[in-house]
C-alpha cells in the first residue's frame, strides 16, 4: 500500500492539471448518510422513489419532509479530513484545479474550495415553479408549513436539486466534461459510479489518457476505468497523499 500511495502522490505532484469529482461517500465521515451501500437513507421510502418530479407532484408534502429531514442532517455536519485535503489540492494547483461534486450538501464550499461544479444541485437552495427564482433557504420547516412557499411570490417551491429523470444544468455539465477531457490527472472519490451521467466522467478522463485513482471503501461502476483503485477511507485516505504531494 505505501508503495501505491507514493505513486499515486507522485503523479498529482508531477500533474498540470487536475479534477476530482466526489459523491456522498466523502461526506460520509461527516454524519451525512450515503444512498447506497450498508448505511442507506430511509428505510420505509427508497430515495429513488421521493427524489421524482413524479413524486413531487403526487406528495409534494412528502418529498418535502425528506429534504427538511436532509436538511437537519446536513445542517448539523461540519467537513472533514478529506474536504479539507481537497482544499489544499485547490491551493497547490490553483486555477488547474476543478472539483466537481455529485453532492449537494455545501460541504466543499463550507471547507473554502472555490471553484466548484455542483452537479446535482444544493440542498439549501429553493426554486419556485412560478416566477422561476432561486434563493438560498435553509429553513428546517415545521411539518405543518410544508411544503413551503415561495417567499416572493407565494408560489409552488421545490428544492433546487436534480431528481432522477431530470437533465443537468448544461452549462455546469459542459464544464464538467471539459474539465474531464483535459486533466491529466482525475480523482474519483466516494461515488458508487451508478449515476450518470457523472458516473461516465471517469471514462472522459480515461479515454484522453489522464491518469485516474479512485478512493472508495469498495469497488465501484468506476473502478474499471481507473489506473489505481485504493479501498479505503477517503478522510484517512487523501490527507496522507496530499501530505506526500506536500511534500
Ligand atoms: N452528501 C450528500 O450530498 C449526498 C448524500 C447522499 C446522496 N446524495 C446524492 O446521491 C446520488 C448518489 O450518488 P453517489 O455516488 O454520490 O453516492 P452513493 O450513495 O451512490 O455511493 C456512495 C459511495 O461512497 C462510498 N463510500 C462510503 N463511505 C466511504 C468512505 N468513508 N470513503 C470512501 N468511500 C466511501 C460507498 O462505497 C459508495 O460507493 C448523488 O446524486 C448525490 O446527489 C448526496
Ligand atoms: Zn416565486
Amino acid at each position: 500500500m505505501e508503495e501505491k500511495i507514493f505513486k499515486i502522490a507522485e503523479k498529482i505532484k508531477n500533474a498540470k492539471k487536475i479534477t476530482v469529482i466526489t459523491g456522498a461517500g466523502i461526506s460520509k465521515a461527516s454524519g451525512i448518510p450515503t444512498f447506497r451501500g450498508k448505511d442507506g437513507l430511509w428505510s420505509k421510502y427508497s430515495p429513488s422513489e421521493l427524489a421524482t418530479y413524479q413524486a413531487f407532484t403526487k406528495n409534494p408534502k412528502l418529498v418535502w419532509q425528506w429534504y427538511n429531514y436532509r436538511r437537519k442532517i446536513i445542517k448539523a455536519a461540519k467537513p472533514n479530513a478529506a474536504h479539507y485535503a481537497i482544499l489544499e489540492l485547490e491551493k497547490i494547483f490553483k486555477n488547474n484545479f476543478t472539483l466537481i461534486t455529485q453532492n449537494i450538501d455545501s460541504l466543499h464550499r463550507q471547507a473554502g474550495n472555490k471553484n466548484i461544479l455542483e452537479l446535482h444541485g444544493n440542498i439549501f437552495e429553493t426554486k419556485c415553479l412560478i416566477c422561476d427564482k432561486i434563493y438560498f433557504d435553509d429553513t428546517i420547516y415545521e411539518d405543518d408549513e410544508l411544503p413551503p412557499k415561495c417567499k416572493f411570490c407565494g408560489g409552488k417551491v421545490r428544492p433546487n436539486v436534480v431528481w432522477f429523470g431530470e437533465n443537468l444544468d448544461r452549462n455546469i455539465l459542459d464544464k464538467a466534461m471539459e474539465a474531464s477531457a483535459q486533466c491529466d490527472v482525475f480523482l474519483c472519490i466516494g461515488t458508487s459510479g451508478v449515476v450518470q451521467p457523472a458516473a461516465s466522467l471517469p471514462k472522459i478522463a480515461s479515454d484522453i489518457r489522464a491518469f485516474v485513482i479512485e478512493i472508495n471503501i469498495e469497488h465501484s461502476g468506476v473502478s474499471i476505468y481507473s489506473d489505481e483503485v485504493i479501498i479505503e477511507k477517503v478522510e484517512e485516505m487523501l490527507p496522507k497523499i496530499v501530505d506526500l504531494v506536500k511534500k
